[in-house]
């Protein structure tokens, strides 16, 4: 629970409201949240439907969890009340960017189920979206691009998702992709059809 640290704050309803900006951009704002192992294929995926979507002419943004612990979340690690930390202020700023009328995507591991339902409870329904980017450990560990879990295996890396620390999967995502099965064009395309599918671009 986080507490409200500041009083005598009062909500400002800005004047002009969502849905025209939603229609100034032709879609619908809405939080695209990926989760999965490290290594999993989230934020390639993440991009890859991004590129897809600006082609299209369609306006979104990753929000990734490498570039976000370099800013916004420097001051936090890998202990659980980091991650919830990490979590919950990334669930803001995707709700924020969602209420730009942006198509937010959030790529990061987010362990926990009981943190992302909370960032989905930021969200009106339809407008979080669940992907669980699936893939077997062996498989993970076997890609392996930034020699993470080689480290954590030798012990050098703690708490590290998969080996060291737990990944409770989504119960009822939106998506599974599993991108062991699927390659990157056929997994962006899984995506795509969705959000269409889901009318939030046509
Ligand atoms: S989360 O668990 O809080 O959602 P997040 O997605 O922000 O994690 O960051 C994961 C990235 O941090 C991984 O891609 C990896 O590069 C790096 N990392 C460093 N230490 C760890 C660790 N102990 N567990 C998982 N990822 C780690």
């Amino acid at each position: 629970m986080t507490i409200q640290k500041s009083t005598n704050v009062t909500w400002h309803e800005g004047t002009i409201n969502k849905a025209e900006r939603e229609r100034l951009l032709g879609q619908k704002g809405v939080v695209i949240w990926f989760t999965g192992l490290p290594s999993s294929g989230k934020s390639t995926l993440a991009q890859a439907v991004a590129l897809k979507l600006f082609e299209r002419g369609h306006l979104s943004y990753v929000l990734d969890g490498d570039n976000i612990r370099h800013g916004l979340n420097k001051n936090l690690g890998f202990s659980p009340e980091d991650r919830e930390e990490n979590i919950r202020r990334i669930g803001e700023v995707a709700r924020l960017f969602a209420d730009t009328g942006v198509i937010a995507m959030t790529a990061f591991i987010s362990p926990y189920r009981a943190d992302r339902d909370k960032a989905r409870e930021l969200l009106k329904e339809g407008e979080f979206i669940e992907i669980f980017v699936k893939v077997p450990l062996d498989v993970a560990e076997e890609r392996d691009p930034k020699g993470l879990y080689k480290k954590a295996r030798a012990g050098e890396i703690k708490e590290f998702t998969g080996i060291s620390a737990p990944y409770e999967e989504p119960l009822k995502p939106e998506l599974v992709i599993d991108t062991s099965e699927l390659n990157l064009e056929q997994s962006r395309d899984v995506v795509i059809n969705k959000i269409v599918e889901m009318g939030i671009i046509a």
